[in-house]
C-alpha cells in the first residue's frame, strides 16, 4: 500500500482557538484522534476557523504564522455577517436539527444558503492552496458538507476522506431540508464517508438513491467514474489521556476533595453541551418522577454539567430559560435541610475534576433524544477504573451500540428512565463490576486513534480517482483497434444508445442525442471500413426520430425491427414470430402499474414493458423483483424471455435480443477484421456472452458485467470512440 505523508484535516473549528487575543489548544476528541496517528508515515496540517473574528489582515498574517509555526493549523478567517449565516445559521439551525430527527427545530433563510456555499469554497481554496497532488485531505461535519465535492471538481487527485460526526437521518427526514440534494451531492464528492453506525450509513445512502436517484451497493456509490466508498468507524475516546490522568497526584487530590463534599451521598452525573438533542428537560422530568419515588432525597445528588453551546441561536437560549427554571422548581420542590438534590454547573470544567466526576459517579445518567455517537458516556466507563458505577444510556446514542452492558432506557419514557434510576441505585456492587470492566476493555481498546488510523488507513488505500474504471484495460481495446484501423481492417460497431452513447435521464423522452453525440456520428459515418449499427431497446419511431438522418443500420426493440443501412423501410425479420404470450401477460403488468405510483407499462409490437423509474426507489425495486419472478415462472413454457433491465422489467420473444442480432449482423459481414459491441446494462449481456472472434466487449459504467472491458460512463465512452476515429 502507498502511504500519502500529508494528512490535512479540515474541520470548522480549529483545535486551536483564539480567546481575548490568547491561543489555547482544544483537548477534544478529535484533536487527541489526529494526535494518535503514527508520525513517521502522516505529516499532519489542520484548517479551520480560529473561533474569532479578525478582520485586520496584519493581526491575521501574525496569527497565522503563529498557529502554523506552533501548532501546525493554518486558520480560515470569516467575516462576522458570514460566519452568522454559514455557522449559527444554515449549520446550527437548518441542518443540525434535522440530523437530529428535530424537524420542528428547522429554521431555513436562503441567504444562510449564500452564506454556505461561500464559507465552503473559502475553505476549500484554503485546502488548494496548501494542498499537493495524493494527499489526504480529511474534511469533518455537517459544517463542510460542501466542500468534497468543490475540492474533488478542482483537484481530482486529492483523496478527499469525509466524516459526519453526528446521525444520518432517514432521507424522509432530511428531505425537508430545502438544500438537501445539493448537500448530500456535496458529500459524494468524498472517496470515503465515514460514520458513527451503519444506521446512519443506510440512511445516507438511501438519500443517494432517493435524492440524486444513483444506484448504491451497501457500501460504495459510483458515478460519472467517480467511487465513494462508505464505511463504520465508530470514534473512540482519548484513552491515554483519561488513564495518565487518574495517574496523577492532582487527579487523586481532586477526587478526595468530591468525595468530601458528597460524603455519604449517592451521585448521578450528566454532562453535556447545553444542547436540545441532549434531553436534558426529558431527563429533568423523570429525576422529578424519580425523585417522588426515592425515599432518601438527602442521600441522592444529581450532578449536571451543561456546558454552554451556541449561545447566539434563540432555541438554544430558550433551552437554558427552560433548564434553569425547571431545575430551580425541582431544588424548590424536594430540597431538605440537608440537600439539596441537583447541582447545576452551566459551565465547562478543568479536566482534571472531570476524571475525578467520572470516577467518583454512581451512575451516569446520558439521556440524548439522539446523538452520533456521545463521548460522555465512553469515558464515564473508562474512568471507573476502581469503583463500579452504572451507565443509563439512550437506546439512540451511536454508543449503544458498542455499550453493550448499558442500561439501555428511552429518553422519551420518563417513567422508564426513572425505573432504570431506582434499579440502577438498588443493585448491588458486585453485580456491577463485571458488566463495567467488559466495557472499559473495549472503550481503552478501541480508542480514538485506533478510529482516525483505521479511517485513514482505508482512505489512503482507496484510488485516487476512478474516473476511467476499467482504464486498467481499456488500453488494450484500444491499441487492439487501433492496429486494425491502421491495417485497414473492416470494424463493426454495435452501440447501445442510453445509458452507453448518451446519459440516462429519468424521463426518457428527454434522453435526445446532443450535439456531442451529432458530431461524433457524423464523424464516424465519413470513415472508410467502419460499419455502424444502433442497437436499442427503444421503438422503431424512437431510432428512426433520433438517427434516421445517419445512414447507419439501426435496430429496434432489442432486435424485433431493423432497418438496414442506406434503406428507408424497416423490417421484422421474424414474421414466424407468435405475439399471443402478450394478451396472456399485459393484465400482470397493469396491475403492478396500479399498486406502484410512478410506474407505467409500455407495449411495443415485440414486447411489453414496465418502467419504474419515477417510483420510489426500493418499493420500485422490490416490486420490480417480484414481478420478474412472477413472469419467469410464466415464462417456463413459452418462447419469451423476461428481463429485469435498468429500471424496467421487459417481456419479449426469447428469440430475440441483441447477442441474435449481432451475430445474424456478423453473420452478413463475415470478412470483418474487429467486432465492437459496447452496452450498459443487463439487456447488452447478450452481445457481451457471444463467443464469436475478433468481438470485443465493452461495459459502460459499473456493475457487473461479462464484457472483457470497462468504460466509466458515455462521456468517457464517446471520448473513446473520438480517439479512435478522428
Ligand atoms: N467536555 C468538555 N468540557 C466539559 C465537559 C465535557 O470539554 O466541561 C467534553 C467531554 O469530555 C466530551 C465532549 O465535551 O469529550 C462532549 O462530547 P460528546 O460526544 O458527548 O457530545 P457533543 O458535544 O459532541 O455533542
Ligand atoms: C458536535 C458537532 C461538532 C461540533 C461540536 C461542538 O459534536 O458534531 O462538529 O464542533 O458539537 O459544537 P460547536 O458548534 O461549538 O462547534
Amino acid at each position: 500500500m502507498q502511504m500519502a505523508n500529508t494528512v490535512i484535516s479540515v474541520s470548522n473549528r480549529l483545535p486551536v482557538a483564539i480567546k481575548n487575543g490568547e491561543l489555547t489548544k482544544s483537548s477534544g476528541g478529535l484533536v487527541a484522534a489526529l494526535e494518535g496517528l503514527p508520525k513517521e508515515h502522516y505529516e499532519q496540517k489542520w484548517i479551520g476557523w480560529p473561533g474569532a473574528e479578525i478582520t485586520d489582515k496584519k493581526e491575521q498574517k501574525q496569527i497565522g504564522r503563529k498557529l502554523a509555526d506552533e501548532y501546525g493549523c493554518i486558520p480560515v478567517f470569516l467575516g462576522k455577517e458570514e460566519a452568522a449565516g454559514f455557522y449559527e445559521g444554515f449549520s446550527n439551525s437548518s441542518i443540525w436539527p434535522l440530523l437530529h430527527y428535530l424537524p420542528n427545530y428547522l429554521r431555513y433563510e436562503p441567504e444562510w444558503w449564500e452564506d454556505y456555499r461561500k464559507v465552503n469554497q473559502t475553505f476549500a481554496n484554503k485546502v488548494l492552496e496548501i494542498a499537493k497532488d495524493g494527499d489526504l485531505v480529511w474534511v469533518h461535519d455537517y459544517q463542510l458538507m460542501l466542500l468534497p465535492a468543490i475540492l474533488r471538481a478542482e483537484a481530482p487527485n486529492l483523496r478527499i476522506g469525509f466524516f459526519l460526526h453526528t446521525p444520518f437521518p432517514a432521507p424522509q427526514v432530511f428531505r425537508f431540508h430545502p438544500c438537501c440534494r445539493e448537500l448530500v451531492a456535496g458529500m459524494l464528492g468524498a472517496n470515503r464517508i465515514g460514520f458513527h453506525a451503519f444506521n446512519y450509513l443506510r440512511h445516507f445512502s438511501g438519500a443517494v438513491r432517493r435524492l440524486l436517484r444513483i444506484e448504491t451497493e451497501l457500501t460504495q456509490i459510483s458515478r460519472d467514474g467517480h467511487t465513494t466508498a462508505l464505511g463504520v468507524y465508530p470514534i473512540g475516546i482519548n484513552a491515554s489521556k483519561f488513564e495518565e490522568t487518574m495517574d496523577s497526584e492532582e487527579f487523586r487530590q481532586r477526587r478526595d476533595e468530591f468525595r468530601r463534599a458528597h460524603e455519604g451521598k449517592r451521585l448521578v452525573i450528566s454532562v453535556e453541551r447545553m444542547d436540545y438533542t441532549k434531553g436534558i428537560p426529558h431527563r429533568l422530568e423523570a429525576i422529578d418522577d424519580f425523585l417522588t419515588k426515592w425515599e432518601q432525597i438527602d442521600k441522592i445528588r444529581f450532578i449536571f454539567v451543561s456546558v454552554p453551546s451556541r449561545e447566539n441561536i434563540e432555541e438554544y437560549q430558550h433551552l437554558v430559560e427552560e433548564v434553569e427554571s425547571r431545575i430551580g422548581q425541582l431544588n424548590g420542590k424536594y430540597a431538605t435541610l440537608l440537600n439539596s438534590p441537583i447541582h447545576f454547573i452551566h459551565g465547562s470544567i478543568p479536566f482534571v475534576d472531570l476524571c475525578a466526576l467520572y470516577a467518583l459517579a454512581d451512575v451516569a445518567l446520558v439521556t440524548p433524544l439522539i446523538d452520533g455517537m456521545n463521548l460522555v458516556a465512553k469515558e464515564f466507563i473508562a474512568c471507573q477504573r476502581e469503583n463500579a458505577g452504572l451507565l443509563i444510556l439512550s437506546e439512540f446514542a451511536g454508543a449503544a451500540e458498542e455499550l453493550f452492558n448499558a442500561r439501555f432506557v428511552n429518553p422519551y419514557d420518563s417513567d422508564a428512565v426513572a425505573a432504570a434510576l431506582i434499579d440502577a441505585l438498588s443493585t448491588p456492587v458486585d453485580q456491577r463490576r463485571s458488566g463495567i470492566q467488559a466495557m472499559r476493555e473495549r472503550v481503552i481498546r478501541y480508542d480514538a486513534q485506533h478510529w482516525a488510523r483505521s479511517f485513514i488507513e482505508d482512505l489512503a488505500s482507496d484510488p485516487v480517482d476512478d474516473a476511467g474504471i476499467g482504464k486498467t484495460n481499456i488500453k488494450e481495446a484500444n491499441d487492439q483497434l487501433r492496429r486494425a484501423i491502421e491495417g485497414g481492417q473492416k470494424i463493426v460497431l454495435f452501440l447501445d444508445y442510453d445509458g452507453t452513447l448518451r446519459e440516462i435521464e429519468v424521463e426518457p423522452s428527454a434522453a435526445t442525442p446532443n450535439l456531442a453525440i451529432e458530431t461524433l456520428l457524423r464523424r464516424l459515418e465519413q470513415q472508410p471500413n467502419l460499419d455502424v449499427t444502433i442497437l436499442s431497446g427503444r421503438s422503431e419511431t424512437d431510432l428512426e426520430a433520433f438517427f434516421g438522418s445517419f445512414s447507419f443500420r439501426l435496430i429496434a426493440e432489442h432486435g424485433a425491427s431493423w432497418r438496414q443501412p442506406g434503406k428507408k423501410a424497416w423490417k421484422r425479420p421474424d414474421h414466424s414470430l407468435k405475439y399471443a404470450w402478450k394478451e396472456k401477460l399485459l393484465p400482470i403488468l397493469r396491475v403492478y402499474e396500479q399498486t406502484t405510483p410512478g410506474s407505467m407499462v409500455e407495449e411495443k409490437p415485440s414486447a411489453i414493458a414496465w418502467h419504474y423509474r419515477k417510483a420510489d426507489e426500493e418499493f420500485g425495486g422490490w416490486k420490480a423483483n417480484r414481478l420478474t419472478q412472477e413472469l419467469s415462472a410464466l415464462a417456463a413454457n413459452q418462447p419469451i424471455k423476461v428481463r429485469h433491465g435498468k429500471k424496467m422489467v421487459e417481456v419479449n420473444a426469447a428469440e430475440i435480443n441483441k447477442g441474435t442480432a449481432v451475430a445474424r449482423v456478423l453473420e452478413l459481414l463475415p470478412d470483418y477484421g474487429v467486432a465492437i459491441c459496447a452496452g450498459d446494462d443487463l439487456t447488452d449481456e447478450g452481445m457481451f456472452e457471444l463467443t464469436l472472434p475478433r468481438l470485443l466487449t465493452i461495459k459502460v459504467g459499473s456493475g457487473s458485467t461479462q464484457a472483457r472491458f470497462r468504460i466509466a460512463d458515455p462521456a468517457a465512452f464517446r471520448e473513446f470512440l473520438g480517439d479512435l476515429f478522428k
